[in-house]
C-alpha cells in the first residue's frame, strides 16, 4: 500500500476541509500515480473533492463510521477491519491512501511508499501530516529537482518504509547475497 500527499513547509495539508495548494503539475502527478488504481480516503476528504464525488477512473474506497451510508461509485467501509477485507481483492502496489489527516495517521505505517509533494510555503492549516523526516522507519528514496509554480517552489519526494519497501535493487542484492553465501538453485 502507498500514500500520496501534498504538504506545506510545516506539514500542513488542509484548511477548513480544503486543500492548501492547487498546483497543476502536482494534480497531474497525483492523477498519474492513482489513475486505474484503488484510492482510500476519509469521508471528509471525499466531501472536499469537486462536487463531493468520487474521482473517476479509480476504485474509490471511503472510510466512514456511518453505518448504512451509501455513496454512488464508491465502496464504503465502516472500520479498518472492513477496509482490510476489501483491500484483499487488490494488489498492495495498486492501493493509494489519499487522505486526510485522520486516515493518514491510521494507515501511514502500513504503507511501503509515501509520495510526498513538499511545498515551500506555510499557509494557515488545521489538518496536518506527521513529520516523516523525524520517523526512524522512513527514508527519503527519491527527490525531484526544485520546481516552481506561480512563485511557489515545491518538489516531488518518494519515501520508503525501511522494513516494508522492497525495491528491485533490494531483491537483486538479496539474491546476490544468497548466491554468494552458497544458497544457489538446487541441483
Ligand atoms: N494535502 C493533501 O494531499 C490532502 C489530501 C487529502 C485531504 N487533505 C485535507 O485533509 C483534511 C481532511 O482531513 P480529516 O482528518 O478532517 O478527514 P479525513 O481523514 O478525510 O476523514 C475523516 C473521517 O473518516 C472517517 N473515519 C476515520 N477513521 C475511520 C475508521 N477507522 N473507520 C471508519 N471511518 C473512519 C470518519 O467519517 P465519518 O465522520 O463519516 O464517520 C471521519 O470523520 C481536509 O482539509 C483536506 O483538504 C489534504
Amino acid at each position: 500500500m502507498n500514500l500520496s500527499v501534498a504538504v506545506s513547509a510545516d506539514w500542513g495539508i488542509g484548511f477548513e476541509n480544503e486543500l492548501l495548494f492547487r498546483i497543476s503539475e502536482d494534480l497531474r502527478h497525483f492523477r498519474t500515480l492513482t489513475l486505474g488504481k484503488v484510492i482510500v480516503m476519509g469521508h471528509n476528504t471525499l466531501k472536499s473533492l469537486p462536487g463531493g464525488k468520487p474521482l473517476p477512473g479509480r476504485t474509490n474506497i471511503v472510510l466512514s463510521r456511518q453505518e448504512g451510508l451509501k455513496i454512488p461509485d464508491a465502496i464504503v467501509c465502516n472500520s479498518l477491519t472492513a477496509l482490510d477485507e476489501n483491500l484483499q481483492n487488490y494488489s498492495p502496489e495498486n492501493i493509494f491512501i489519499i487522505g486526510g489527516e485522520e486516515i493518514y495517521a491510521q494507515l501511514l505505517n502500513r504503507c511501503r511508499y509515501a509520495y510526498i509533494t513538499k511545498v515551500d510555503a506555510c499557509p494557515p492549516a488545521d489538518a496536518f501530516f506527521p513529520n516523516i523526516d523525524e520517523m526512524e522507519d522512513w527514508r527519503l528514496a527519491e527527490e525531484s529537482s526544485e520546481k516552481f509554480s506561480n512563485g511557489i517552489s515545491y518538489k516531488f519526494c518518494k519515501y520508503k518504509h525501511a522494513k516494508r519497501a522492497l525495491d528491485t535493487v533490494d531483491v537483486l542484492r538479496g539474491a546476490t547475497l544468497r548466491l554468494e553465501a552458497g544458497y544457489g538453485f538446487p541441483g
